[in-house]
């Protein structure tokens, strides 16, 4: 296993929407487990395959160790996902993982019903709500080339784009001086 490195905004590999998975070969494993092993150690709850330069309809979710988790999922592989249902409305203060720092609330379905293949390539259906169906947009959105960014007003757009380009002049400024990345809030 090994850790790949989160692309951060504004990189445009994370414009890339992720190709559809055609069949699930075993390969694909050695991937799902770096994508995992990615986001524990970030820390996150959720991982999207276009977040680590793979152009892929992939994404890793574990709300296990999150709090506002209305029920522990463990490590769920989605492959190939799709929403069937959607119902209601939440707004849920998200951070993402390509965006450190950044915690935006946003507009999303409150319940869901998605579709997905699991790690064998065997498909199943969830029915999720809060911090469980927040998460699930948020990563097909990571799929589809969609970021937090695309979901708030133009004027937080452009806050978020400024503390961003800070972020990589700081992180740069860290790289150089061999200091660590200041933790922070698990992330999808
Ligand atoms: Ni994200």
């Amino acid at each position: 296993m090994a850790l790949r490195t989160i692309l951060k905004y504004p990189d445009k590999r994370l414009r890339v929407p992720g190709k559809p998975v055609a069949s699930v070969e075993p390969a694909l494993g050695a991937l799902l487990d770096d994508m995992a092993e990615t986001m524990y150690a970030a820390p996150g709850v959720g991982l999207a395959a276009t977040q680590i330069g793979l152009a892929l309809r992939v994404f890793v979710l574990d709300l296990q160790q999150n709090d506002e988790a209305e029920r522990a999922t463990g490590l769920q592989v989605f492959i190939n996902p799709e929403i069937l249902e959607r119902r209601g409305e939440v707004v849920w203060e998200e951070g993402c993982l390509s965006f450190p720092g950044i915690h935006e609330d946003i507009h999303r379905d409150g319940w869901i019903r998605a579709r997905a293949l699991d790690r064998s390539g065997q498909p199943f259906e969830v029915e999720a709500e809060g911090l469980y169906a927040v998460a699930i947009q948020h990563e097909i959105d990571h799929l589809d080339g969609v970021l937090l960014v695309d979901r708030v007003s133009l004027l937080k757009r452009r806050f978020i784009h400024r503390k961003m380009l800070k972020w990589h002049q700081a992180a740069q400024h860290r790289e150089s001086h061999e200091e660590p990345e200041p933790p922070g809030r698990p992330a999808l």
